[in-house]
């Protein structure tokens, strides 16, 4: 465990505050949202926001709402951009903190059509950030927190590092959209004073991801004996960090992160992405071993994403050493623990996998292999 460097400030608000949770029906969102309410000393009410698009589904939080739902736990069915919502919700709560998670989030729909992604990811964050400013005018019991990647600082060679301080180079429409409104958030703080903090965080992985992603994808396919489609020649390199620890990270930015700062989250775990679809092979190999051949036999190299980000490699030193986070889950655990539990939640991935979403896939492979 890291032993913060420096002299910790008092908490920005108590135990018993009410905390506004956006997108908190998603895969990260929902993580946060349990971590919060179970796994930290947070006495107080978290509302949990939510459009509910595709990639949203209440079945991720179902046990969050069973244990703590109409108590210390709310969700509200909103979009963000729509402000007479937004402020609504504001007058009926007297909201300490915005954790801001929604949005559009995956970077191959965001190439087939950006138009959402402006939407919600930029108008959006600007919404809520009036919404949340003109309802905190005067407050010191306040703060702003924004989730974003490390996706826009841009694409690395083979060497270096994203750090707090590298300029943002946002180059899939995703990533541009994120970058416009980091660069909205961080402008309130210096425009308005609204007391906000940042963090830049790499690849998450674990229960509840939307089969859209690397990860899920790779292993809902190996399962059904379907084709693994590898992007270009595999060799790109992220990040992986299990979704708790990112959790743990927001949480502790959120009650002890200086207003104004960013932070990098990372799993300081570079992969190519080969190694990682080989990885949840042989998982699955000892878990569930196929009895059609091998799962490995199932890769299928296709057409590459355009502008397809090379390297993403994040420093996360200054949380380690300003705030004491580190990573509990290393790859090997936490991938484990993620395909066990895609083998034991049949329920939850038939829910998630409906028609829109079988179109997406089918009609994403197809445009590859054609
Ligand atoms: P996700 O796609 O699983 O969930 C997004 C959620 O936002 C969904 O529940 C959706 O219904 C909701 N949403 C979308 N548009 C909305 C709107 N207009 N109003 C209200 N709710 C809306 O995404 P995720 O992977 O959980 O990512 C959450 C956040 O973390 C995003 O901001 C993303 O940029 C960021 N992030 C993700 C990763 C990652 O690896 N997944 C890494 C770093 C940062
Ligand atoms: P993804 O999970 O979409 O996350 P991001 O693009 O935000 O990093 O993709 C992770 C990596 O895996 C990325 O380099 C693209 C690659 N990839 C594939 O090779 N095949 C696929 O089917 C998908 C979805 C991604």
């Amino acid at each position: 465990m890291n032993m913060p460097d420096a002299v910790q400030p008092p908490p920005v608000f108590g135990n018993d505050a009410v905390i506004l949770v956006t997108g908190g029906a998603g895969f990260i969102g929902s993580h946060f949202i349990r971590h919060v309410l179970t796994r930290t000393d947070f006495t107080g009410t978290v509302i949990n926001l939510d459009k509910l698009t595709y990639a949203g589904n209440l079945a991720s939080i179902a046990d969050v709402d069973r244990q703590f739902g109409g108590g210390r736990y709310r969700f509200v069915q909103g979009d963000i951009t729509d402000r007479a919502m937004l402020d609504g919700l504001f007058g009926r709560h007297r909201v300490n903190a915005v954790v801001h998670l929604a949005a559009e989030s995956h970077v191959d729909r965001s190439i087939h059509g950006p138009a959402d992604f402006i939407e919600t990811n930029i108008n959006g964050t600007f919404r809520l950030l009036e919404a949340s400013r003109q309802a905190w005018s005067g407050r010191a019991d306040v703060r702003f927190h924004q989730v974003s990647t490390d996706e826009v600082y841009g694409s690395l060679g083979e060497t270096g590092q994203f750090f707090e301080t590298t300029p943002y180079d946002p180059r899939s429409p995703y990533s541009a959209t994120k970058a416009a409104s980091d660069h909205l958030v961080r402008a309130y703080h210096h425009t308005y004073g609204l007391p906000v903090t940042i963090s830049n965080c790499s690849n998450n992985y674990g229960p509840y991801q939307f089969p859209e992603k690397l990860v899920p994808l790779m292993l809902l396919n190996a399962l059904e004996g379907k084709p693994l489609p590898v992007y270009g020649n595999g060799r790109n390199v992220r990040d992986w960090l299990y979704v708790e620890d990112h959790c743990e990270a927001v949480w502790q930015i959120l009650t002890r992160g200086r207003a104004g700062e960013t932070y990098n989250v990372g799993g300081e775990c570079e992969k190519q992405n080969i190694e990682v679809i080989h990885a949840i092979c042989e998982v699955l190999e000892e878990l569930r071993p196929s009895r059609k051949g091998r799962y490995q036999d199932l890769i299928a190299f296709v057409t590459d994403r355009p502008g397809h980000d090379q390297r993403y490699a994040i420093n996360c030193d200054k949380i380690k050493r300003q705030l004491g986070w580190n990573q509990r889950h290393d790859f090997a655990g936490g991938l484990r623990a993620t395909v066990s539990w895609y083998l034991q939640n049949t329920a939850w991935i038939d829910g998630v996998r409906s028609g829109e979403y079988r179109r997406w896939i089918d009609r994403n492979y197809r445009e590859r292999t054609s």
